[in-house]
């Protein structure tokens, strides 16, 4: 048997809304060997954002497994599940979730700040992502300053700065024009590749699923490679 990275076994999640159940998953699996670039595509209301959020540990699944090496990540307590989140997760939210009170530098450096730098080396280090993702005129700007793509940009830049082990991408060029939405899908899976990430992003861009290492559809709440 070979070595499993991450792992989802019988995932079942559903909710209820009012009286209506909706089942979104159903004995869900979900395997992956090494790192790479992984793409997870899927109609709107098909899961993939629920899909993320399990795996981002913010949704807990009504039953099954989820391994991540030899941790089993659904038996986290809240402080482990933070812990866990803040050294290993990077994750651009469909909504992108930047924080009002902080400059866009701020917002990218944070997550290294967590992780214990010094707001110096974070905020130098920010500055380098804003340059790759042609941020650099928008360093002291609070985000509700920016246009949708530039925030979609500082929410990539953020998930991205601390090289995380499972990199989450929510259409993380959903906002984007085509050609900066090439040049960030680019960054993202250049980056991945080069910092071992394993990276998994839901998109419903056709044209870039091609530029992956494997992608799967949500089909009736599981999962299928295509
Ligand atoms: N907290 C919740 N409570 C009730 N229903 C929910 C909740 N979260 C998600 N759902 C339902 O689960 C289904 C899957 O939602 P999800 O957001 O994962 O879809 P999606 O594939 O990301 O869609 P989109 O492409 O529009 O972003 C939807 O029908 C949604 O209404
Ligand atoms: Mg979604």
């Amino acid at each position: 048997m070979g070595l499993i990275l991450f792992e989802l076994l019988d995932i079942e999640q559903k909710y209820v809304q009012g009286e209506l159940p909706v089942n979104v998953f159903k004995n869900l699996k979900f395997k992956i060997d090494k790192p790479k670039n992984i793409g997870i595509i899927g109609p709107s209301g098909s899961g993939k954002t629920s899909l993320l959020n399990i795996i981002g540990l913010i949704e807990k699944p009504k039953s099954g497994k989820y391994f991540y090496k030899n941790l089993n990540c659904l038996l986290f307590n809240n402080i482990e599940k933070t812990e866990f989140r803040k050294k290993n997760i990077g994750y651009i939210f469909q909504n992108n979730q930047l924080l009002e009170d902080f400059t866009v530098q701020e917002n990218i450096a944070l997550p290294l700040i967590l992780n214990g730098e010094s707001y110096k080396t974070a905020c130098k280090k920010a500055l380098s992502f804003l340059k790759l993702f042609g941020l650099e005129n928008r360093i002291k700007f609070k985000p509700g300053l920016l246009s949708g793509g530039e925030q979609q940009r500082v929410a990539v830049a953020r998930a991205m700065i601390k090289k995380p082990l499972i990199l989450l991408a929510d259409e993380p060029t959903g906002s984007l024009d085509d050609i900066t939405a090439e040049i960030v899908f680019k960054n993202i899976t250049d980056l991945s590749k080069k910092n071992n990430t394993l990276t998994i992003i839901a998109t419903h861009n056709i044209k870039f699923i091609s530029k992956l290492d494997v992608c799967y559809k949500i089909d009736r709440g599981q999962l299928i490679e295509i």
